[in-house]
């Protein structure tokens, strides 16, 4: 189901911690691929004092997600600075319906669309532990305490949740266990693109 340019753009689902990050690293290597991870982005403007970190930090300490409209320039503006790529791996986007809907069009525009999305699938007490974890040692603002944790769940709960079904429709929803070792895991998920 390779597209006209043979293109292959995955979107990696799940909450957070579920391994999207994790994954994606091995994936892009495997079928060269380019990743973009929203978090990652906003993390390097953070870090580098850009007029968009320092919009997106207010929200992201707190767990919240940042606005559609910021998310989705930033986004597009990304796919652009990439026009060799093979394809993407999309890594934390799209979270809202809207922002499914921004890069369905936006795709369209380009003659490429999203081939598959493939969710993670982890429950909140594994996914607390990692992050506590990861937070001990890279500092990540909102890795912090659990209660923020919590509070990225509730918001993946409202408004990233239903994106199961806007891509159930379109029939491009996979799902894949996401407990187990990393290599596992790749392997589960490899298993889901080649089948595609
Ligand atoms: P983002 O950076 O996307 O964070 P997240 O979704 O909360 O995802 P994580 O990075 O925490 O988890 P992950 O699934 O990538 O797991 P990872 O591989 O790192 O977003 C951060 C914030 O930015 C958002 O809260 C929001 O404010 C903002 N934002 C980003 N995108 C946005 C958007 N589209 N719209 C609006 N706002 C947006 O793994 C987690 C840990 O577990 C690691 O330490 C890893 O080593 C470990 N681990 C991974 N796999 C395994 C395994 N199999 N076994 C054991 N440990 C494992």
């Amino acid at each position: 189901q390779l597209n006209q340019k043979h293109m292959i753009n995955l979107v990696l689902f799940g909450k957070p911690g579920a391994g999207k990050g994790t994954q994606a690293q091995f994936l892009k290597e495997k079928y060269n691929l380019k990743h973009i991870s929203t978090g990652d982005v906003f993390r390097y403007n953070i870090k580098n004092g850009t007029a968009l970190g320092t919009l997106a930090k207010s929200y992201i300490d707190k767990g919240d997600l940042v606005p559609d409209e910021v998310t989705i320039k930033m986004l597009e503006e990304e796919v652009d600075k990439n026009p060799e790529a093979d394809g993407f791996i999309f890594d934390g986007f799209p979270r809202t319906v809207a922002q499914a809907e921004a890069l369905d069009n936006f795709l369209e525009s380009k003659d490429m669309k999203v081939d598959a999305t493939i969710a993670l699938e982890a429950n909140d007490e594994v996914l607390i532990e990692r992050l506590l974890e990861r937070g001990k040692v890279s500092g990540r603002s909102d890795d912090q305490d659990v209660e923020k944790i919590r509070n990225r769940f509730d918001e993946y709960n409202l408004k990233t949740a239903p994106l199961k079904e806007y891509y159930e429709e379109q029939n491009k929803f996979h799902s894949v266990n996401g407990i187990g070792t990393i290599d596992e895991i790749t392997l589960r998920l490899t298993k889901v693109i080649e089948n595609l």
